[in-house]
């Protein structure tokens, strides 16, 4: 290749690149900031780039919230010591958006987001103590199935400036809480591979869910709402709020 057109192709290139820096991925498109019905488009649009959203944008460095990988989770009270290590929440990217509320004023407004979606966790598990009166000792692969679980996060969305003066979003201080409608349980080896004891107290365990889940989904979820905040403001970080909306001008 000549050297003039090595220059040429780096420069488009280049110009490629810094352009893909603070563009909208082509699934979202731009909503008109002087639209009487700017909530119903921006709802419109999260709602279409959702699941998309979940798998991740590498060019944006926005990464896949699903799976969620979570860190260890010990629970040492009520007489049962529970251990989940390599834990990963699968089931956010078919998850359905139950409450959207954003105003983009000036400076600072609310922002509530709510979804609902059938989960479950993959980990390796280790349990040893009682579960209410009945006793419980293992270690292998877990499944948590949970069905139908709702978060509802509450936050404050606040504009900052980047390094070339252009405004941004920023979630800050969220707040959220949840609601799981039930839980299945399937814990490999429990006594070793006894079968029977197994099944009978996974069965009693599957019985009591909410007494394990109790203990089990506030450190997931706690860790389930931080990553999605951190992804969603990844994003904000990454387009100028002028991106996102027509008309927006920066004060
Ligand atoms: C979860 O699964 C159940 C049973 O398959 C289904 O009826 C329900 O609609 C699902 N929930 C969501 C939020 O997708």
């Amino acid at each position: 290749m000549q050297l003039k057109s090595k220059i040429v192709l780096f420069v488009m290139l280049f110009c490629y690149i810094s352009a893909e820096e603070d563009m909208l991925p082509s699934f979202i498109k731009k909503c008109d900031f002087k639209d009487k019905e700017l909530g119903s488009c921006i709802r419109k649009q999260i709602e279409n780039s959702l699941s998309r959203f979940t798998k991740g944008i590498p060019e944006l460095g926005v990464p896949s919230i699903d799976p969620v990988q979570l860190d260890d989770i010990n629970i040492d009270g009520n007489g049962l010591k529970l251990k989940f290590a390599d834990a990963a929440m699968h089931g956010l990217s078919d998850s359905k958006l139950t409450d959207l509320k954003v105003d983009i004023g000036s400076n600072e407004e609310d922002f509530n987001l709510g979804f609902k979606g059938n989960m479950s966790l993959t980990a390796k598990y280790s349990i040893d103590g009682k579960i209410l009166i009945l006793p419980i000792k293992g270690e292998g692969d877990a499944l948590v199935k949970a069905n139908n679980v709702e978060v509802n996060i509450q936050s404050k969305l606040v504009h900052v400036k980047d390094s070339k003066g252009r405004s941004h979003l920023k979630l800050i201080s969220p707040n959220y809480k949840y609601d799981i409608q039930s839980t299945t349980f399937d814990l490999k080896n429990l006594f070793n591979g006894n079968k029977q004891l197994a099944e009978t107290t996974l069965a009693f365990a599957n019985d009591n869910w909410r007494q394990l889940m109790d203990d089990l989904a506030p450190p997931a979820i706690k860790q389930i709402v931080r990553t999605v905040i951190k992804a969603i403001n990844k994003f904000f970080s990454k387009i100028p709020i002028a991106q996102m909306l027509d008309g927006y001008k920066d004060s």
